[in-house]
């Protein structure tokens, strides 16, 4: 009998991976990494340090700079999640700001920033009892995972979610500019050289456009048991 497994959940943005994520973690007692978070705070930090723009993008400085970035999720008891520290900051807010988003494609191309985050998210999970959600946990992270997820969902019900996310936070955003950044996200990510998102062989699938959070829960549940015992 296993006790402990590694679960891979991969898929396009706003698909709902860190909801499931996080309840698979509360229920199962495991380590919950969002490597999302990790790929925004190294841009929050490139946008801090004046390295990138809309239209400028210091490459080659953010990369001498990577040995500087130290990233930590500390765990909050009240919210039931670890938060994102970037250089000993709380930036959990920060990152999820849209103009974030609208960078984070374009630094997660960069292969010197993906061999850093993806050399710390193996340390993590070296010793299993993880989830782990991003775009190449399954493929490139954790190719040997138990169980591997691939969320997907319309674009249009992936923008509404976001939209409402960002409202409720209190900021000020408009519902096009979401499914833009939604959209091109989903095509930088797919796109790119190094690591592109894409759904491996032995992943299952999960459309939840029209699926509650309750019903894939379930399922995802009954699949992670059928690995455990
Ligand atoms: O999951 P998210 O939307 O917070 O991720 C933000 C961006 O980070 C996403 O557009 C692509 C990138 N990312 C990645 O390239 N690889 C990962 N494992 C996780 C995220």
């Amino acid at each position: 009998m296993v006790n402990k497994i590694t679960i891979a959940i991969d898929g396009f943005s706003s698909t709902g991976k860190s909801t499931i994520a996080k309840l698979i973690a509360n229920k199962y007692n495991y380590i919950y990494v969002d490597t999302g978070a990790m790929y925004r705070a190294v841009t929050l930090y490139a946008i801090d340090n004046k390295l990138i723009t809309s239209d400028f993008f210091n490459v080659e400085e953010l990369i001498n700079s990577l040995s500087k970035i130290s990233l930590l999720f500390k765990f909050n008891k009240d919210l039931g999640f670890a938060e994102m520290y970037l250089n000993n900051i709380n930036v959990e807010k920060e990152i999820r700001t849209l103009s974030v988003s609208k960078l984070v494609s374009k630094v997660a191309e960069i292969s010197e920033v993906r061999k850093k985050l993806v050399a710390e998210q193996q340390q993590m999970g070296k010793d299993g009892g993880i989830v782990m959600d991003g775009r190449d946990i399954g493929t490139v992270v954790f190719p040997e995972a138990d169980l591997k997820l691939f969320m997907t969902a319309s674009a249009d019900k992936r923008a509404t979610r976001r939209y409402k996310e960002l409202i409720d936070r209190g900021d000020k955003v408009n519902y096009d500019e979401i499914l833009f950044n939604v959209q091109e996200r989903d095509r930088i990510d797919s796109t790119r050289e190094d690591s592109p998102l894409l759904k491996s062989d032995d992943a299952i699938e999960f459309d939840n456009s029209d699926m509650g959070i309750n019903e894939q829960f379930e399922r995802i549940c009954t699949l992670i048991d059928s690995k455990l015992f």
